[in-house]
């Protein structure tokens, strides 16, 4: 059944206030709710009352006090006739099953504790409810439990508690703010709380606490500060005070995704919150503190002004993944936090805009919502909303968004509400620009750039075109920012221009190119130049201009632009890459043109650390199977490893110098410098072991020597390229010492997973090992998910067992965690892309799922749209 956008009508009843009272018993849950309705006068009287349940036993139902018996029920839909009276008390009490739940949607168990996930429908599996996000109610709650459920945690505020009999007690919280169902969450368990207070703006003190189970009490500090960082940030630049008196995370093992803003009570996946400087990697510390962010950025732009159906769903994740980016960038360092945005876009986000599932960033129909938490919504999503801020400025943009915030506080809305905001404050006409939010697809943006001497002028000629997409076979031109500047040929420095184009915004450096063909005149060019276009990557798209491989070099050496270097790298570096994978015959030359470019970064002692590690990392495979077709993985990987290997071995000894300077000079600490110097060092080991196998010794080294988990993980995969026994004895080792430590368990089943000579007998075997467990998402996707979308070689070598393997998985997963086996089915959506055996054999298994019984929506919806 498909959900259409174009179907949208508000709700025929609001809920003004909600109470329940949920009682834990051991085998079941028994939910009473009382849900104080009033008719919306907006819709025609007489509507019948429609609330959600899902896998719910109904014991009673009353309006009022006076049961209900003719009600009837569709699908997930209870239907009642329409009382007499515009407010009434809806009353009911239902029995669930959490400790069966493996859905880990509504309320469920995950190790002793009682956990919910209500995002996006899972208040369905709680309660009869109204179940969609423009029904904003006050929600109170009452949670009976075991005393040995020592905490009970709920939204908002606690406002009693006590003992119930000699075995049970409650609690009961009380939130004041209007809320949809999705933001409900409950807590029940044996926890224990790390506390701190921050003192707003306004000189409230907020109660902050962290809840874990008691043996993770000393991976809690890092999150609590990073909370207060976040708190202080949202003030400072967005003007956004927190509002409850208490703020509140809990760590969950069993999480189907990162984490999760209920207001009040954040619940987060365990692997997102907890760290410590022994088990935590730099890249680990960065994404908690990114993720702590983006959960608590939520409070404004998500709970209190909220979506009024899922298909605004970006307009709270596209703007939240944009704050919390910015909230990195300011907290670290701005133009590396773009390249690496940046390459997960291009290699992911326009893998899925080019493929079966692409859809708009406002999708206009869905099959299950839980699909259409997409790297476009939120990372695609989010440079919808970068452009807005490259087009207003950061003064006007904040002024929108202090507008948007007042205007639409306690209410539901949609991505057209936010843009008006931006185009109310600044007078631009934003209408072509919401094209970004229908059109699917990534634009293709093609230059070419004209020197005239005699004239002084720079001509700059733009075409853009956009893909079709299903269901979207003509696009119409997007409203692009594309910012830009000249370098001059031979002073190798920033030109002067002016223009009269009134597309041209000089204070900005941005052309607004609105047209399918334009031109741009830059007058008062004194030299010939190279143009440095889409600096900081200033519009989602694909650039082609016909740079010669001369030009990309001078604009590595010489970009003002910091990003715009490091992206003239990898265009070089691609340009090599595929050319050798098509044997082309300029492809040797191309790989000298190369090793001079990584020599000329190796020996650059001007260069950031954090920067030369990307200038000098090949773009990945996954990256570079994006640009061609048909692909086969086998023979890419070939390439890879050959040109990794010769740039390996003819720059060694710059390798080897490098590897020596970026030794630990103290003990660890999660800072820039630091952080920055173990960047590179991986990447000179990486390249010393690509050239000579027999350097697997420094890997070994660096894995008994390192005093922290960033150097000893990389050390082991790197090593783990190199089969040897010295290696499983180092893996069991790592096993015996950490496998009581969760986080550690999975980055040890993920090490093994993504090994490249890895095999599906011994992935088999993997998910037999007693650390492993189909319930545990966090395993799945360590073992599942790094052999088929981490691991390319592997997942394609031995003529398809590995997709037979993927295929059995997802079988398997489809009743026990629907959402989880939609997820793993993303490498078979691009089965287009490769070689046709490749396409047959991926093709065999999509039809072998499909044909399963009892298939979950999410599954088919990904399945079928891929076989279309
Ligand atoms: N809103 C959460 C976040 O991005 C993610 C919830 C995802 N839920 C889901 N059912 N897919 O912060
Ligand atoms: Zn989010």
């Amino acid at each position: 059944q498909v959900i259409q956008l174009s179907d949208y009508q508000a709700p025929s009843y609001w809920v003004d206030e909600t109470s329940l009272c949920v009682q834990i018993f051991d085998e079941y849950t028994d939910v009473q709710a009382r849900l104080k309705m009033r008719a919306n006068s907006d819709r025609p009287t007489g509507s019948p009352i429609v609330l959600q349940g899902v896998d719910l036993t109904l014991q009673a139902l009353s309006i009022d006090g006076v049961a209900v018996a003719n009600y009837e029920v569709q699908g997930e839909d209870l239907i009642i006739p329409a009382p007499a009276a515009t407010t009434f008390e809806v009353q009911s009490r239902v029995r669930i099953y959490p400790r069966t739940n493996t859905s880990l949607e509504g309320l469920y168990v995950s190790g002793g504790m009682y956990c919910t996930q209500c995002e996006a429908e899972g208040f369905r599996k709680i309660t009869y409810y109204p179940d969609r996000p423009d029904v904003l109610s006050v929600f109170t709650t009452r949670i009976e439990a075991p005393k040995s459920f020592k905490t009970l945690l709920s939204n908002g505020n606690p406002v009693a508690s006590g003992e119930l009999d000699a075995d049970r007690h409650m609690a009961e919280w009380h939130d004041p703010f209007p809320k949809p169902s999705y933001l409900f969450a409950l807590v029940a368990g044996d926890l224990v709380d790390v506390r701190d207070t921050f003192v707003t703006c306004t000189g409230r003190t907020i109660d902050l606490r962290i809840y874990v189970e008691p043996h993770n009490r000393h991976k809690t500090a890092f999150a609590l500060s990073s909370l207060k960082k976040s708190m202080t940030w949202d003030e400072t630049v967005y003007g956004r005070e927190y509002d409850l008196d208490i703020f509140m995370i809990v760590a969950v093992d069993h999480f189907n995704m990162g984490a999760m803003e209920n207001k009040g009570l954040n619940i987060f996946n365990s692997a997102c919150v907890l760290a410590d400087p022994e088990t935590t990697t730099d890249d680990g510390f960065e994404r908690i503190e990114a993720i702590v962010a983006h959960e608590y950025f939520h409070n404004w732009s998500g709970n209190r002004v909220t979506c009024r159906d899922w298909f605004q769903l970006s307009l709270k994740e596209g703007f939240t993944v944009f704050r919390d980016a910015e909230f990195t960038a300011d907290t670290h360092a701005r133009a590396v936090k773009r390249m690496d945005d940046v390459t997960l876009l291009r290699t992911s986000q326009f893998a899925e805009d080019a493929g079966p599932m692409a859809h708009p960033v406002r999708p206009s129909s869905y099959i299950e919502i839980n699909n259409f938490y997409t790297l476009t919504v939120y990372e695609k999503g989010a440079e919808v909303v970068r452009m807005l801020h490259s087009l207003l400025g950061a003064d006007r943009f904040r002024q929108a968004t202090d507008l948007y915030f007042d205007r639409f506080d306690g209410q539901a809305v949609t991505t057209d509400d936010f843009v008006t905001c931006m185009a109310d404050v600044s007078g631009l006409d934003l209408t072509q620009f919401k094209r970004w939010y229908d059109q699917a697809g990534t634009p293709r943006l093609k230059v070419e750039g004209h020197y005239n001497a005699a004239q002084q002028t720079f001509s700059l000629m733009f075409e853009q075109f956009c893909p079709a997409t299903p269901g979207q076979p003509e696009k119409l031109p997007f409203h692009m920012p594309v910012k830009l500047g000249l370098m001059g040929k031979h002073s190798g420095a920033e030109l002067m221009f002016s223009t009269d184009h009134p597309g041209y915004d000089a204070t900005l450096q941005t052309f607004s190119l609105r047209k399918a063909n334009d031109t741009l005149v830059l007058r008062g060019v004194t030299e010939d130049a190279v143009p440095s276009l889409l600096r900081d990557f200033s519009a989602p798209v694909v650039l082609s201009y016909p740079y010669t491989v001369e030009d990309l070099r001078h604009l590595v050496r010489h970009d003002s632009n910091a990003f715009n270097r490091w992206d003239a790298m990898q265009t070089l570096a691609t340009r090599v890459l595929l050319s050798a994978v098509r044997g082309a015959a300029e492809a040797d030359g191309l790989k000298t043109v190369l090793t001079d470019a990584v020599r000329d970064v190796l020996v650059d002692d001007t260069l950031d650390h954090a920067v030369k590690a990307r200038l000098l990392r090949l773009p990945s495979q996954a990256y570079l199977a994006e640009q061609y077709t048909p692909v086969d993985p086998v023979a890419l990987d070939k390439v890879h490893t050959d040109i990794r290997r010769d740039l390996g071995q003819s720059l060694a000894a710059e390798w080897q110098v490098l590897y020596g300077q970026t030794q630990p000079e103290a003990a660890y600490v999660f800072e820039h410098q630091q952080v920055a110097r173990r960047a590179l060092h991986r990447v000179a080991l990486s390249y010393l072991i690509a050239g000579d196998h027999t350097a697997w010794h420094l890997a070994a080294e660096l894995y008994q020597q390192a005093d922290n988990m960033t150097d000893q993980s990389a050390a082991l995969q790197l090593w783990g390229e190199v089969a040897n026994e010295a290696w499983d004895e180092a893996m069991n080792g790592f096993y015996q010492r950490w496998q009581d430590d969760a986080q550690m368990a999975e980055q040890w089943l993920s090490i093994r997973a993504t090994v490249p000579r890895i095999r599906v007998p011994e992935i088999r075997r993997l998910t037999e090992h007693p650390g492993f467990s189909w319930t545990n998402p966090n395993r799945v996707r360590s073992v599942i998910g790094g052999f088929a979308m981490r691991n390319p070689v592997a997942f394609h070598a031995d003529q398809g067992a590995g997709y037979r393997f993927l295929a059995d998985a997802i079988i398997q997963l489809n009743s026990l965690n629907p959402q989880i086996a939609a997820r793993l089915c993303t490498p078979f959506t691009y089965w287009r892309r490769y070689t046709p055996e490749i396409q047959d054999a991926m093709q065999t298994e999509l039809q072998r799922i499909v044909a399963v019984e009892a298939l979950s929506k999410d599954v088919y919806e990904v399945v079928s749209k891929s076989l279309v």
